[in-house]
C-alpha cells in the first residue's frame, strides 16, 4: 500500500457550490499503473473494470487509456464504454436480468463476452443472435458457493443469492448448449461478493474453482477463460496511508492458489479497488446544532449523494478540511434528507466544527456519485477533478 496524501485545494473548493464529487487523478492514475505493473507479470492476466463502480465520463477515459477493459451489466453501461472509447472487443456483459434490447445493443456492438446466469437466459440469448445471424460467445456464471464475509447485501457467491448458475445444474446447463446453435461457450465466470480484505477468501474461492473446472473437465470442456470477478476491498479506515489497495497479494493469491489449464487466460473485473480511494465528497456545513445530549453537524449532503452509510451502514472517514480550531468535540455528521438513516457517522470526534466549514467524506469514489438519487427532488452533484478544477 502507498501513502499518497488527499491534498484538497481547499481555496478552489471555497468557490464552487457543494456537495460536489472531487476526483484525484493522479491517484487514479497511480492505482492504474499499480494495476499495470502487476498484471504485466503474468503472460495470461487481463483485468476488466467494472463500470458499475463509477461511471462518471472523465474517470471512464482514464481507465481506458490505461489499457483496462470493461465489465458491463446493463446497455446504459455497455454505452457508456463505448462512449468513453473502450473497444467492444474488450467489453464484457453480465447481469442477472439481461433484456432484450440490452443483448441486441451487446450483439450488435460485438461486445466480447456474455455472463450467462440461467438456462432461459441462454435460451433467449441464442434466440436473439440466432435472428441477427451472429453466435454469441458466453461464459457460465457459476455460483461458487464460497462466503465473501462480507456485508450480506454485497454478498452474491452463496447458493442462497439470486446470482449465477448452481453447480448441480451444470449438466443440465451443457446439455442445452449442446442444442443451441448459435452461442458458443468459451469461459467459466465466478464472483462472490464485494469489499473482500482477506486474502484467505480469494484462496478459497480459487481452490473451488480448481473444483468446478475438474467438473467440466471430466465431460470434456477446457474453456479459454477463467473470469474470478472483482471484489477487492479497501481500506476506508485509512484512506491516506492505504490509498492503493494490496494489487500485488491480490494477484499472487490467484498465482499460487488457482490451476490454470496451459492455453486459459485468467480474467478479473475490478471495481470499488479501481477507484474508491481517488473520490471524496465535498459538503459544506450548513448548521452546527446542539441536542439535549449530542451535538449535531447539519451538511448539505446527504443519502443522495452518497447512500452507502444509509443502505449499508457503511463506515466513511468524514474530514473537516476547512477546521481552524484545535479543540475538538464529538457530532453526530447528518443530511439534510428527510429520513433518520439519512446519517454520515455517528459521535464522530472531529475539530470544532461551524457553519460554512467544508467537510470532505472519504473512500466515495466507488459505488457514491454512480449511487446518487434525486431523492427530494435534489440536485444531481457535479464533479470536478484535481487535474483541472
Ligand atoms: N463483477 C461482478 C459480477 C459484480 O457483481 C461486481 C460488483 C463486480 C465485478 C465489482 O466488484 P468490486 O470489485 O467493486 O467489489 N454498491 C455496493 C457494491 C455492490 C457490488 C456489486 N457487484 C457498495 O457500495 O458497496
Amino acid at each position: 500500500m502507498r501513502n499518497i496524501s488527499s491534498n484538497f485545494p481547499v481555496d478552489k473548493f471555497k468557490g464552487i457550490q457543494t456537495p460536489f464529487y472531487y476526483y484525484n487523478t493522479d491517484l487514479l492514475k497511480a492505482t492504474l499503473s499499480a494495476i499495470n505493473t502487476e498484471v504485466s507479470k503474468y503472460d495470461n492476466y487481463h483485468v476488466h473494470y467494472a463500470v458499475k463502480a463509477n461511471t462518471n465520463p472523465t474517470i471512464l477515459g482514464i481507465i481506458k487509456d490505461a489499457g483496462l477493459g470493461a465489465d458491463c451489466v446493463s446497455g446504459g453501461e455497455i454505452e457508456a464504454a463505448l462512449k468513453a472509447g473502450f473497444a467492444p472487443e474488450k467489453i464484457v456483459f453480465a447481469g442477472v436480468g439481461k433484456s432484450d434490447w440490452e443483448i441486441t445493443l451487446a450483439l450488435e456492438a460485438g461486445i466480447s463476452c456474455f455472463n450467462v446466469e440461467s438456462i432461459p437466459e441462454l435460451e433467449n440469448i441464442n434466440e436473439i443472435a440466432k435472428g441477427m445471424n451472429k453466435i454469441a460467445s458466453i461464459a457460465l456464471r457459476i455460483n461458487p458457493n464460497v462466503d465473501a464475509h462480507t456485508h450480506s447485501y454485497i454478498t452474491t457467491g452463496l447458493s442462497e443469492n439470486k446470482f449465477g448458475i448452481d453447480i448441480s445444474l451444470v449438466d443440465k446447463v451443457l446439455d442445452k448448449l449442446s442444442e443451441l446453435k448459435n452461442v458458443k461457450l468459451n469461459g467459466l465466470h465466478f464472483h462472490f461478493g464485494s469489499q473482500i480484505t482477506d486474502m484467505d477468501s480469494f484462496r478459497s474461492l480459487a481452490i473451488r474453482v480448481n473444483e468446478i473446472q475438474e467438473l467440466f473437465y471430466r465431460r470434456m470442456i477446457i474453456v479459454e477463460s477463467i473470469n474470478v470477478g472483482g471484489g477487492l476491498g479497501i481500506d476506508y479506515q485509512n484512506p491516506d496511508k492505504n490509498a492503493i489497495p494490496t494489487f500485488h497479494e491480490y494477484f499472487e493469491t490467484f498465482r499460487k492458489h488457482l490451476a490454470l489449464r496451459p492455453i486459459q487466460q485468467l480474467h478479473f473485473e475490478l471495481g470499488r479497488s479501481v477507484v474508491c480511494q481517488c473520490g471524496s465528497l465535498i459538503s459544506k456545513v450548513l448548521y452546527v446544532k446542539e441536542g439535549i445530549d449530542k451535538k449535531f453537524v447539519i451538511l448539505d449532503a446527504g443519502m443522495t449523494e452518497l447512500i452507502r452509510p444509509a443502505l449499508y451502514q457503511a463506515y466513511h472517514k468524514i474530514e473537516n478540511i476547512t477546521a481552524d480550531s484545535s479543540k475538538k468535540d464529538i457530532y453526530d455528521v447528518v443530511g439534510p434528507i428527510c429520513e433518520s438513516s439519512d446519517c454520515f457517522g455517528k459521535a464522530i470526534e472531529l475539530p470544532e466544527t461551524k457553519r460554512g466549514d467544508i467537510f470532505a467524506i472519504r473512500s466515495a469514489g466507488a459505488y457514491g456519485e454512480i449511487m446518487a438519487s434525486q431523492y427530494n427532488c435534489r440536485r444531481l452533484p457535479k464533479s470536478y477533478f484535481s487535474d483541472t478544477i
